[in-house]
């Protein structure tokens, strides 16, 4: 729950321009905190917002954006996020997801900030999830793995740090590239078949519940791990049929297929999704059902 303890504060997003980082922005751009932005786009989404392009592949740019600007809170939504890619380009992912994170952790301490840093549930093997926050992690692709060594750079650290697991967003993020709801309704409503998978288990997330935790923790500067996820488990299927209820489309555009069918280069957890005791107890974390978040959207963005 957002109860004004950062007004004033000097926060940072970096990854201002992703789906988490646009919806983070849009939160922050209209409290009364002093907000600096980080991309790597040459511009922000945003007009009127203090913004700065910045590779996180070059750290000093990042290390010197800290330090000039002295945040209380910096909260990290960019990252390497291609799942497929990340099984070529390790280095890559490794570089963004973990060796940047050691940066800006090592900057945060400097100046006694406080690190909010957004992981995943690609860090657990999918074979007996949902997970709580101590369960035993196992990635099973390198994505995961690099987001895991990405933790552990904190973890290890004696700063002060929030690592917030999260699983499947979905929300009225306006640019860049589709979510899954947006690309289910425009492949039903231009009449294409769809392909989704049975055997993949999460609780999805809302954009803006997820921004409403990562306020929240902010506001405590909470300690560890944290997971947020949605208040429904079900298949991407399953998933899939709500999604096209709620629009009135077509369900018979949607085939059902097995993660395996797909051939992908890198494995995904399949019985996953995280379990949001510790962030509902903690911090009043609310999540909406399915359907109010459908229906956030629908106002939003008007899909249909
Ligand atoms: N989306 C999901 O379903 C999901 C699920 C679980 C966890 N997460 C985690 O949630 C967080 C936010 O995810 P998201 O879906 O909002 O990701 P996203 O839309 O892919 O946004 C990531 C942002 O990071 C930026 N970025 C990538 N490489 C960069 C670099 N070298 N320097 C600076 N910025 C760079 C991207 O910029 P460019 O686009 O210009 O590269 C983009 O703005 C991530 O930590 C992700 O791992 C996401």
């Amino acid at each position: 729950m957002y109860n004004k303890k950062t007004e004033n504060n000097r926060i940072i997003i970096i990854g201002s321009n992703g789906m988490l980082g646009q919806r983070l922005t849009d939160f922050y751009i209209n409290k009364n905190v002093k907000l600096k932005c980080v991309s790597n786009e040459k511009e922000s989404f945003f007009e009127k917002v203090n913004y700065s392009q910045t590779d996180l592949l070059e750290p000093n740019g990042i290390k010197q954006i800290i330090e000039e600007f002295e945040p209380e809170i910096i909260i990290n939504a960019a990252a390497y996020t291609a799942v497929d890619k990340a099984e070529i380009e390790k280095e890559l992912a490794l570089a963004i997801n973990s060796e940047a994170i050691k940066v800006i952790n090592n900057a945060c301490s400097k100046i006694g900030a406080h690190f909010i840093n957004i992981s995943t549930d690609y860090v657990f093997d999918g074979e007996n999830g949902p997970y709580s926050e101590t369960d035993q992690v196992n990635p099973v692709g390198y994505y995961g793995q690099s987001k895991l060594d990405g933790e552990r750079q904190l973890l290890s650290s004696s700063g002060s740090y929030t690592i917030v697991r999260t699983n499947v967003l979905y929300g009225p993020a306006k640019f860049g590239r589709p979510d899954f709801v947006k690309w289910v309704v425009n492949s039903l409503k231009s009449g294409e078949q769809i392909r989704i998978v049975t055997d993949q288990i999460n609780n999805p997330t809302y954009l803006d519940d997820l921004v409403n935790g990562i306020a929240a923790i902010a506001e405590k500067r909470s300690q560890g791990i944290y997971n947020i996820g949605g208040s429904e488990f079900l298949s991407r299927y399953d998933f899939t049929l709500k999604i096209a209820d709620f629009f009135k489309l077509d369900k018979s555009l949607i085939k059902k297929i097995i993660t395996a069918e797909l051939n992908q280069p890198a494995k995904r957890p399949l019985k996953s999704g995280l379990k949001i005791d510790k962030v509902i107890n903690e911090l009043e974390y609310s999540p909406r059902s399915i359907n109010e978040s459908l229906q956030l959207m629908q106002d939003e963005l008007k899909l249909v």
